[in-house]
């Protein structure tokens, strides 16, 4: 039975928490994407890296910490809550599955090495990454529940 969602809010530094370090995370995830992909130069030494990929990258894992910790903080009471209303399941069930193949491939990026797994990890990354910010719109959003 559908129950009241009361339970099952955010607070307002949450939700500020949740979209700022998302925001922040899918911002610069996207930029990091152009910019490894168009941004790069030929010179004497092969391609050259644009001068902002490393302030970018700093962007991202920065940001990648807060998102851990908001998720962390929405994890404590909010998915039992809001599961247990009936409400929203498809997109947060979504929201969740892409969360966890964000971290999972984050996780790749630093830790496997192998020449053939890191172009997927890579591609899987991105692709999932781009899918964050709507998805967490559908979820987030205020209307009729779904
Ligand atoms: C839960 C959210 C996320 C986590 C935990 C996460 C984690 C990471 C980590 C650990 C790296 C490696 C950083 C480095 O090597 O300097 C990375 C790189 C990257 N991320 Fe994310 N990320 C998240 C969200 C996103 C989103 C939303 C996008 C896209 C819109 C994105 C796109 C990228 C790109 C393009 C790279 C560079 C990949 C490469 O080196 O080729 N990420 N991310
Ligand atoms: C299985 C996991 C989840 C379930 C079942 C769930 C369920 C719900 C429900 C029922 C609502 C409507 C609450 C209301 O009307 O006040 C809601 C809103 C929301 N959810 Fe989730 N959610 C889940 C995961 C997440 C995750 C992982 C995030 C972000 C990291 C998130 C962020 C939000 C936000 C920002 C709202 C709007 C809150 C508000 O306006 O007060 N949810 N969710």
């Amino acid at each position: 039975m559908k129950m009241s969602a009361m339970g099952a809010s955010l607070s307002l530094w949450q939700k500020r928490l949740v979209t700022g370090a998302m925001g922040t995370a899918w911002v610069s995830g996207l930029a990091l994407f152009l910019i490894k992909t168009l941004g790069q130069t030929p010179s004497e030494f092969g391609l050259q890296r644009h001068a902002l990929e490393t302030p970018l990258r700093a962007a991202h894992g920065g940001a990648m910490m807060l998102v851990l910790a908001a998720v962390g903080s929405v994890l404590a009471v909010h998915v039992r809550a809001g599961w247990d209303t009936g409400l929203r399941r498809r997109s947060a069930f979504f929201l969740m599955g892409v969360l966890i193949l964000l971290v999972a491939t984050g996780w790749g990026h630093y830790y496997v090495s192998h020449e053939s797994f890191r172009p997927w990890i890579e591609w899987l990354h991105t692709g999932v990454g781009i899918g964050l910010a709507p998805l967490f719109w559908i979820h987030s959003r205020r209307r009729d529940p779904f």
